[in-house]
């Protein structure tokens, strides 16, 4: 039986949609020095939505942190996949960057002004 939301419904698994964070709850990524001693943020785009990420992160981690957790869906079933084992092993969160892809957001650093978007996967049935 799938698991169901706090309002009852069951999860449409082909939606790879999330509920951005609340307007001000800003990203968690630590409170000292200025931009949480992270350096000076920079934006890049994914899928229409802009997205701030710090210097050395990368596209995964900045996505997790803006509440972005299914990037792309699943060859076989459609559901999504996202960021599992964070080491470049499993290639669940594979992304289209520029164009160019599939690229492990794992792995890739996030850099200014490019665009992110799911990586599109042939189904497999
Ligand atoms: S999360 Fe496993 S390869 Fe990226």
């Amino acid at each position: 039986m799938p698991a169901r939301d706090q309002r009852g419904a069951a999860p449409d698994p082909t939606d790879l949609r999330v509920t951005p964070p609340a307007e001000g709850s800003g990203p968690v990524r630590g409170d000292d020095g200025p931009h949480g001693g992270r350096g000076t943020p920079f934006t890049f785009r994914h899928d229409g939505r802009t997205v701030t990420a710090y210097p050395g992160e990368t596209i995964g981690a900045a996505l997790l942190a803006a509440g972005v957790r299914a990037l792309r869906p699943s060859g076989f079933d459609a559901r999504p996949r996202g960021l599992f084992c964070g080491i470049g092993a499993c290639f669940d969160c594979l992304v289209t960057v520029d164009g160019d892809g599939p690229v492990r957001a794992c792995l890739a650093a996030a850099a200014p002004d490019t665009e992110v978007e799911v990586h599109d996967v042939p189904r497999q049935r």
